[in-house]
């Protein structure tokens, strides 16, 4: 799989997103395994987790635990994953997502997840959602915190807007590796945070990057989206396929995360990495949501 930088550590430009296997709807964990280990067999080196990825709140970290026994038992086949996750949203039980942004929280909440992952390290912390009752600033100096001690190895954030891209880039000291927000054919409000990070050279990971898990799963993906329909049939791919390589598309820091909770999803999502659309696809494709 082509691949692309992320902090100057390449992953595969496709990565794996996790939630699906760890939220409502979650298939049993058989299945879970199957499609991480099937991510890998595809070229998929960069798994996005976070402790909140789960259901009860007695299950904190539910996700990161899966990938952690994944890779384990695919052995060498996992050496060259980064394994990115996120602290900063709980979940209390009650279906909801609520926040915290509390320094001392956070660095707590890095220790635990690297404990679950089974890393001296994590390869690269992400803070989940700015919280309002915290500065911002406060948020992510925990993340410089953890930098210099050495317990992530790589710091982003999520869901952040231009002004917070460039405060925490500042609070991290250039530090700042990934931009983790919001984007697909059908959300594309965070157009303005992509390219900002590409005149940066700040990873963008595109969350929900097929609409999310409800559209995605309905095949809805195309619906509104004459034109995504209409390169997939004439590419011969499905229009997932060309909705992620319309986004490797716009910019060389682009890296989407799609999820997948079946092998068939993410084997087919991988392939996106190999499809180079024509600079008139890309055309049709940027005016669809227009
Ligand atoms: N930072 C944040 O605040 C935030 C918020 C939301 C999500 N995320 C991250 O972003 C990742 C991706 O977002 P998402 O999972 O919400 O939504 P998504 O990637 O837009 O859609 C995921 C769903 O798409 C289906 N799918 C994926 N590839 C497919 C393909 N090639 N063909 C057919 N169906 C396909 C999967 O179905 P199956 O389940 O049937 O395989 C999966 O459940 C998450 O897993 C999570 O890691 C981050």
């Amino acid at each position: 799989m082509q691949t692309r930088s992320i902090g100057g550590r390449q992953v595969g430009a496709i990565g794996l997103g996790g939630m699906p296997m760890s939220i409502e709807g979650r298939p049993d964990t058989a299945r879970s395994i199957a499609t991480i280990h099937a991510a890998l067999d595809a070229g998929v080196t960069l798994i996005d987790t976070a402790d909140a990825y789960h259901v009860g709140a007695d299950e904190v970290g539910h996700n990161e635990e899966l990938i952690a026994t994944a890779l384990r038992s695919a052995g060498s086949a996992a050496d060259d994953v980064l394994v990115a996750t996120k602290g900063g949203h709980l979940r209390p039980g009650d279906g909801s997502w609520t926040r915290n942004g509390d320094p001392a929280y956070l660095k707590q909440a890095a220790k635990a997840s690297a404990r679950r992952l089974g890393v001296d390290a994590i390869g690269l912390y992400q803070f989940h959602r700015p919280d309002p009752a915290v500065p911002y600033a406060d948020s992510v100096g925990a993340l410089a915190d953890l930098l210099d001690d050495g317990v992530i190895q790589m710091a982003g954030i999520s869901n952040a807007d231009p002004d917070q891209i460039r405060e925490a880039n500042e609070v991290l000291g250039g530090r700042l590796v990934s931009v983790q927000n919001q984007f697909s054919p059908r959300f594309r409000s965070s157009l303005p945070e992509l390219e900002l990070c590409a005149e940066l050279g700040i990873a963008f990971l595109p969350w929900s990057p097929l609409g999310g898990i409800a559209l995605a799963r309905s095949g809805e993906l195309g619906a509104d989206f004459a034109a995504f329909l209409d390169v997939a049939r004439e590419r011969e791919v499905s229009p997932f396929r060309v909705a992620l390589a319309w986004e490797l598309a716009l910019a060389p820091v682009v890296v989407p995360i799609p999820g997948a909770s079946r092998p068939e999803s993410v084997t087919d999502s991988a392939a996106a990495a190999e499809l180079v659309l024509s600079d008139d696809e890309i055309a049709r494709l940027g005016a669809a949501g227009a």
